[in-house]
């Protein structure tokens, strides 16, 4: 499966299409300047000259073009972008891993969009296609190191079971990350918000942490 990242061309963006390329997939990095995605994307695969990843880059339409599609933009762009490739994203899942966070002094605070995520903000733009929330809680730098085994836990909710049956499997695919069915949209503001915490504990302890939870 050829996955697209919009937006690809930042640290999240790089950590996702290492993954997913390590893992079998083709990747296609998107950006609005699609030789910006050619130079990081070489960028990205100088850091592993003896492994076989499969990773284009192009712009951000030719990403969304791809079979299932990733947003890894900033929060305030992530509801605009998918409108604007709303022909693209039809009928398909659409990953949307934003947190909107907002940074005051040395600390960053969870920011809730009218409609109580970035995820359900995206939906309701792009109502033909089936969103789904996850990816919040990685760490980019982690992802990103294919050497380092990335363990945690990726809260999923959707309202879309057939987008969330396709979204746990390509999670399943990447080594020792565990899938979660967290139900409904509705809960990607919790999912959403909780990244402020996570900063803030990689802040105080000087690490970077992931998620992960106990009893299942
Ligand atoms: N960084 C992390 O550790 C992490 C972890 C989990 C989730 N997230 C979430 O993942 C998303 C991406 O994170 P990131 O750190 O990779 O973000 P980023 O570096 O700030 O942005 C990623 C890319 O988005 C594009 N972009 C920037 N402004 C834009 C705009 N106004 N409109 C459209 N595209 C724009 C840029 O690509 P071009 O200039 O090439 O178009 C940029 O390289 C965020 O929503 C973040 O909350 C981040």
């Amino acid at each position: 499966m050829e996955i697209g990242i919009v937006g690809g061309t930042g640290p999240a963006g790089r950590g996702l299409a290492l993954r997913f390329a390590a893992a079998g997939h083709a990747v296609a990095i998107g950006s609005r300047d699609a030789a910006r995605a050619g130079d990081v994307v070489a960028e990205v695969l100088a850091g592993y000259p003896d492994r076989t990843l499969t990773i284009r880059g192009c712009a951000n339409q030719e990403a969304a073009a791809a079979e299932l599609v990733v947003l890894a933009m900033p929060w305030d762009a992530s509801a605009p972008t998918a409108g604007a490739l709303a022909e693209q994203l039809a009928d398909k899942v659409v990953i949307c891993m934003s947190n909107a966070l907002a940074r005051v002094g040395k600390e960053f605070y969870a920011l809730y969009p009218p409609r109580g995520s970035i995820a359900a903000d995206v939906q309701a733009t792009i109502p033909r296609s089936g969103v789904v929330a996850a990816f919040q809680h990685l760490p980019a730098r982690e992802l990103a190191d294919l050497d380092q085994t990335m363990v945690g836990d990726v809260l999923v909710c959707t309202d879309h079971p057939e987008a969330l049956d396709q979204t746990m499997a390509l999670i399943a695919e990447i080594p020792n990350l565990r899938a979660l069915d967290c139900g409904s949209l509705g809960n990607a503001t919790p999912i959403e918000a909780f990244t402020a915490v996570l900063l803030q504990l990689n802040r105080r302890y000087q690490t970077h942490t992931s998620l992960s939870i106990s009893g299942i």
